[in-house]
């Protein structure tokens, strides 16, 4: 019962639109009609600003890092936490605040990945950024590191819950990169600007 409601609470902590909030009220704009149209961090740079991105990203990671990081630290239960960052990747992806149209889950992703190894976050973060510098491309670098990241936690801990609910949230990531997948398919993908 007590999951349940703690799952139920991270989903709607995970439902709070940052970009379209701060879109809307700092710059008079909504990043869903704009732009990829997806209301994450990635798409908030692309038409609010460096600034604006990066308060819609710091925002993201925490509101899905801090209950998977607090439920962690006061129960030493992976799995559970894992499975409560999956509840707010849901409600980033799912929002009840927004019909259930949301994001891509990306910052959602890496805030559990921070909530259950600060150490492995780093690295996923490392390697998104790495990576958005080699393709170019968000959307591929995003998509990659969650794999990885999700290996570095079967490397580390065998084939767990914490492993396959990764896994399987990766597969779901890239699920919802699928209008990206079209367009680098057909080049015309948006490119990181350099
Ligand atoms: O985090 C989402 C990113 O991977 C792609 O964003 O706006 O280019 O679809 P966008």
């Amino acid at each position: 019962m007590t999951t349940l409601l703690l799952v139920i609470f991270a989903y709607l902590i995970g439902s709070f639109p940052t970009g379209v909030i701060i879109g809307k009220v700092f710059f008079n704009t909504d990043i869903r009609n704009h732009g990829s149209k997806n209301i994450g961090a990635t798409n908030a740079e692309r038409i609010l600003g460096k600034k604006a991105g990066f308060a819609v990203s710091i925002i993201d990671i925490l509101k899905v890092f801090l209950p998977v990081f607090i439920y962690r630290k006061l129960t030493n239960d992976m799995n559970t936490s894992a499975l409560i960052g999956i509840a707010g990747l849901l409600g980033h992806c799912y929002p009840i605040y927004l019909k259930f149209k949301g994001g891509k889950g990306v910052s959602s992703f890496l805030g559990i990945v921070f909530g259950l190894n600060f150490y492995v976050g780093i690295i996923t973060l490392a390697t998104w950024k790495v990576l958005k510098h080699i393709t170019n491309y968000v959307s591929v670098s995003s998509m990659i590191s969650c794999f990885i990241s999700s290996f570095i936690f079967l490397y580390l801990n065998g084939p767990s819950v914490v492993f396959f609910t990764l896994f399987i949230g990766s597969i779901f990531i890239v699920y919802l990169h699928r209008t990206n997948i079209k367009r680098l398919l057909n080049g015309t993908e948006n490119r990181v600007k350099k």
